[in-house]
């Protein structure tokens, strides 16, 4: 591999000029083998953050992070697979009820997930809130599991993309996350070299999502659809709305709890929308088209693949969900309608109460988060409890409210259903589309 200097590297970037492939896989390699230091990739990455990628060092530096790790490949599987990935969300527990949904019809889900740091959960959290439930997974059980059971949700091995384990980690820290070149490709490096034959992208939109507005989120999906696509994934992504939480619990154990009521045919309409939309889409990119995904969820298909799904990786699906020590309730403060119920506000309030971690050795608490007892267009009167926050540490509750507070309105003259979402999904985007100009 040519050796370059990392300073000229930094400098090119910095002053607007593209980098080429062989100076961006001898970066990422190097930073990889820990030559290049932390305070120079942090250079970088602020001026790739401040001057953006094309089109071509954007594939190059996605192949170098996938480079700088092992593959897998499920290729001997006896099903076809396919995956699910979403940007993050505030109440986002769709990937528990859509992995054993998509399994249930004989498409394997290898569903290789991360913990969740600031506002937005991570799926392992919500995991191990079930007694007994092991998120680490030896490469050989995933694909025993992937063949009796269907679906596995676990964590990524550490040997997938390593570089991208330690940009993740420092773009965490000198606010470089919120790139789409540098998303885009850390998503990407980790799904193609997970070996996944089909991918449905869930690109979040809205304030409790890294992008805020509906143009940003479409070029971020179109960037990572077009990755996909040129790696021979079959891959297509659904933006999604996240500016209100999904569903009406945000928080570990509450959020499982939820998950474990759509399997049971019930649940709120919002995440059973989006749980039935992504699995045709992952479906079809799998190669089947018309399954009744409502009827899995209705006749308990799904149920049972969610029991031995957990059971396979030491959980007790019938084991009662830890619970907070405290809880405080919000109440209305007026009769009115509930026209305005921001996401980013209730994500923060919930990782305040414990429910997420600052830095990623802290612990998060399986019980903290926030019960929504009334959601964007919902009517309410004077002293309904809107909000229950949930806690094992009260001295919490202040930070958490002081987060929440602004971030809802109880408007006296709006009509019954201002606000309501009438559909989670936004725009569809595909390989088929045409590229941006
Ligand atoms: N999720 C990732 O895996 N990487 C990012 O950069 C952002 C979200």
């Amino acid at each position: 591999m040519t050796t370059f200097d990392a300073v000229d590297v930094i400098r090119h970037k910095r002053d607007g000029q593209a980098l080429s492939p062989e100076e961006i896989a001898w970066v990422v390699s190097a930073y990889t083998a820990r030559e290049v230091g932390d305070e120079q990739m942090a250079a970088l990455a602020m001026a790739i953050f401040l001057r953006g990628m094309t089109r071509a060092e954007i594939v190059a530096w996605t192949q170098a992070m996938i480079d700088s790790g092992q593959t897998m490949s499920f290729a001997d599987l006896s099903r076809p697979t396919s995956d699910k990935h979403s940007t993050g969300g505030v109440g986002d527990k769709i990937t528990l009820p859509l992995a054993p949904l998509v399994a249930a019809f004989g498409v394997a889900v290898p569903q290789l997930s991360g913990r969740g740091l600031g506002h937005t959960g991570g799926t392992l959290d919500k995991l191990e809130s079930i007694p007994g439930w092991r998120a680490e997974v030896s490469n050989a059980r995933l694909m025993e599991i992937l063949d009796d059971v269907g679906a596995v949700i676990c964590a990524a091995g550490s040997g997938l993309a390593p570089a991208d384990k330690l940009l993740y980690a420092l773009r965490d820290i000198t606010a470089t996350v919120d790139s789409i070149p540098l998303i885009a490709s850390s998503i990407m490096s980790k799904k193609i070299a997970e070996g996944t034959g089909a991918l449905t992208l869930d690109v979040k939109v809205g304030s409790g999502a890294f992008m805020t507005d509906l143009d940003s989120a479409r070029e971020l999906a179109r960037t990572m659809v077009d990755l996909g696509t040129d790696a021979g994934v079959r891959t297509s992504a659904l933006l999604t709305d996240m500016s209100t939480p999904l569903g009406r619990t945000v928080g570990n154990a509450l959020e499982v709890r939820e998950s474990v009521e759509v399997l049971a045919g019930g649940g709120p309409a919002d995440v059973v929308e989006l749980t039935c939309v992504l699995a045709r889409e992952m479906l079809t990119a799998a190669g089947r088209d018309g399954d009744d995904v409502e009827a899995a969820l209705a006749d308990g298909r799904a149920m049972d693949v969610w029991r031995a799904m957990i059971a396979a990786q030491g959980g007790d699906p019938d084991a009662p969900l830890p619970v907070a020590t405290h809880t405080h309730d919000v109440l209305a403060e007026h009769d009115g309608v509930l026209t305005r119920l921001d996401a980013l506000a209730v994500g923060v309030a919930s990782w305040r109460l414990g429910a997420g971690r600052a830095r990623k050795e802290d612990p998060v608490q399986a019980g903290a988060g926030i019960e929504l007892h009334a959601v964007q267009g919902d009517r309410v009167t004077a002293g309904q409890r809107l909000f229950t926050l949930h806690t094992d540490t009260p001295e919490r509750v202040e930070r958490a409210l002081s987060s929440l507070d602004g971030g809802y309105d109880v408007d006296p003259t709006a009509a019954d259903g201002t606000g309501r979402r009438e559909s989670v999904v936004l725009d569809r985007v595909t390989a088929a589309d045409p590229a941006p100009a």
